[in-house]
């Protein structure tokens, strides 16, 4: 089996790293020269709109997927045309614009914040009225880590807000006071095969996701069949086949979407170590049409990202239950280089390590 991975990034590379124990071939495309999946998989080295090198990426291959959320849709349709392309291009189109997104998410009867699509200055004033303050103007494309994002806390935040942001479409969303940030990551495959790993907890900072705690601490039966419905309900929309993740707002007992990514996600790497079957195994599995694996928890598990830098390896390898994976990426102010997970027998063995690695890599929670 000859998978080929759109996106070379550290998700490519540990897609990579998972499918050649199962006995498959990965080739990532990526434009840059550098992408860090090319360490450990062929690298197709090219632009997303140059189909020659499209064509070439795709020469021999069985089955194509992706591993970045920007893969332009045409790029997706041309190979989608010519081989299995999991999961669907339409579910790649919706991750994409978080207008089409949330309006799936209302369409398919799942709760979000209010939201309105803001085109021009006027709109922006208009939908304040409509969704009420404080709220969040966010670029429609291309968000990522919190970035294309303005807080309005008052009617004085309108000016800076547009002038911000107000070049490209956006969409005004009511500001959720939610208690805690919660994801789900589900494994479809192409047999309609679906498993489900345990609610997670997320933690951010300047909207960048710092920990996460599995199974999520205090977590009911019942949250996690709403989490569940929730992401079947994207899924047979969808058609969908290979890993999905949702980030929720957990408000007063219930879940609201704030949005999906039509790929493995940053809130599941914990499973590579703390999970019976990896996020990244079960989606090569499920886009190679492959029977899951299990998605059971081994343990109280904890994943602290390594963001800008790297502590000295050994340091990371001291700490009590820490592994500690790095993504082979030149270190870069708010550059996602790296993760430790910690895979504890309880649940204070699990908040001691994490404290450690806290301290270690001095990030303020
Ligand atoms: N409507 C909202 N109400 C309250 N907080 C919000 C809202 N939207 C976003 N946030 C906060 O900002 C963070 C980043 O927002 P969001 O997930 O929408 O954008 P993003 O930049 O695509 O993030 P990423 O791709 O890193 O998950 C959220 O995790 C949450 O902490
Ligand atoms: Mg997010």
């Amino acid at each position: 089996m000859r998978v080929g991975v759109l996106g070379g990034g550290q998700l490519g590379r540990m897609l990579a790293l998972a499918a050649y124990p199962l006995g498959m071939q990965v080739r990532v495309f990526d434009p840059a020269p550098d992408a860090c999946a090319g360490q450990v998989a062929e690298h197709l080295c090219g632009s997303f709109d140059d189909e020659a090198a499209l064509a070439r990426f795709a020469d021999g291959l069985d089955v194509v997927t992706t591993e970045w959320e920007n893969v332009p849709a045409d790029a997706a349709r041309y190979l989608a045309a010519k081989l299995p392309f999991w999961p669907p291009v339409e579910a790649l189109e919706t991750a994409q614009d978080r207008l089409v997104e949330k309006t799936l998410f209302r369409d398919a009867g799942i709760s979000t914040a209010p939201f309105v699509p803001v085109a021009t200055k006027e709109a922006l004033s208009l939908a304040i009225k409509q969704v009420g303050l404080p709220s969040v103007l966010k670029t429609r494309r291309l968000g990522y880590d919190g970035k294309g994002q303005f807080v309005l806390q008052t009617s004085e935040d309108e000016e800076p807000a547009w002038q911000a942001l107000g070049s490209v479409p956006l969409i005004l969303e009511g500001f959720v006071p939610f208690q805690r940030e919660l994801s789900i990551i589900a494994a479809r495959g192409t047999d309609g095969e679906t498993r489900f790993y345990p609610l997670v907890e997320n933690h951010h900072r300047d909207g960048i996701l710092r920990l996460t705690l599995a199974p999520a601490p205090d977590l009911s039966s019942g949250l996690q069949q709403e989490a569940e419905a929730i992401a079947t309900r994207v899924l047979d929309r969808l058609g969908y086949v290979g890993v999905l993740a949702i980030e929720l707002f957990q408000q007063d007992g219930h879940l609201l979407a704030n949005e999906m990514a039509s790929r493995v996600h940053n809130s599941g790497h914990w499973t590579i170590e703390g999970a019976q079957t990896s996020q990244f195994e079960n989606h090569m599995r499920a886009v190679a049409g492959l029977p899951l694996g299990p998605t059971d928890v081994n343990g109280n598990v904890a994943m602290v990202n390594l963001i800008g830098s790297t502590p000295p390896a050994a340091d990371v390898l001291r700490i009590p239950y820490a592994h500690l994976h790095l993504y082979g990426k030149e270190p870069r102010t708010g550059r996602k280089v790296g993760h430790v997970t910690i895979v504890a027998p309880d649940a204070e063995s699990r908040r001691d390590s994490v404290d450690q690695v806290l301290r270690l890599i001095g990030e303020t929670l």
